[in-house]
């Protein structure tokens, strides 16, 4: 996959995808990542790449015309068809099932503004979708760019080194969160291992990490889940979490 990346700091996102899993993806070609810098298309002795609002304001406006030399001349580096995506707070913000979409395309061009945003008539112009990475203001869309870089590297194939560890993730099999993790001692000062993951038994296990799973998601982020939508087996499941949960807080009530 080959992602283009439109930015006044195009070696921020270098630097923040050259180390783990991104880092990797690109060693083996299975990403590669371009920069293009709106001030190198900007024209004029100050090379200047925004301008205060119309209308008056705080803050400065980057300017129509660097943005669009940068956008087109990322778009011409290569044929494959591609998508425009701003990241902006003002956009939907950013899923896992979005990022497994973005993934599988052969190449992406990611625009980041600054300062206080981008002239409109450029967005409506050049941009084909806007992502948010969550309901809180950045100054700039480079983090944001680093979060969709990371998140579509990790889901080439052959960037994880267990194939299957993607899939198991929080958000992968039906949205909902993942299971606790454990490895070595089995006995700790500050616990032990669940005793059903040391079985050797894979259905206990799998079932053991099913309801982990359904709880957690039930007890971090309902909005994730509908309870209603669940089949049978998964119900019970949820049954047995929450009443295994509540009867922890009734005996801790007794402890105190
Ligand atoms: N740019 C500034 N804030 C942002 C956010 N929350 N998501 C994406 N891009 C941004």
């Amino acid at each position: 996959m080959r992602v283009d990346i439109v930015s006044l700091f195009p070696e921020f996102i270098d630097q923040c995808s050259a180390f783990g899993v991104v880092g990797r993806a690109r060693e083996r070609g299975l990403l590669s990542l371009h920069g293009w810098n709106p001030r190198d298309y900007a024209t004029g002795n100050y090379r200047r790449v925004d301008d205060r609002p119309f209308g008056g304001g705080p803050g400065m406006v980057m300017l129509i015309d660097p943005l669009r030399a940068a956008i087109e001349a990322a778009r011409a580096a290569d044929p494959a068809e591609t998508k425009v995506v701003y990241l902006s707070p003002q956009g939907p913000r950013l899923t896992q099932a979005k990022v497994r979409e973005l993934a599988a395309r052969p190449r992406l061009v990611l625009l980041c503004g600054r300062y206080e945003g981008i002239d409109e008539r450029l967005i409506e112009a050049e941009v084909d979708e806007e992502l948010s990475i969550g309901d809180y203001v950045l100054s700039g869309g480079e983090l944001a760019a680093a979060v969709v870089v990371d998140a579509v590297a990790r889901l080439q194939e052959g960037a994880l080194n267990d194939a299957d560890s993607a899939t198991q993730d929080s958000f992968e099999a039906d949205g909902l969160l993942d299971c606790p993790h454990y490895t070595r001692p089995v006995e700790h000062a500050l616990g032990q291992v669940p005793e059903v993951l040391l079985s050797g038994n894979h259905a206990e296990i799998a079932r053991w990490r099913r309801m982990e799973s359904l709880g957690r998601t039930w007890l971090r982020r309902p909005d994730l889940m509908d309870e209603k939508s669940l089949n049978k087996a998964d119900r019970a499941l949820l049954d047995t979490f929450r009443s295994r949960y509540l009867r922890g807080l009734d005996e801790s009530d007794g402890d105190a």
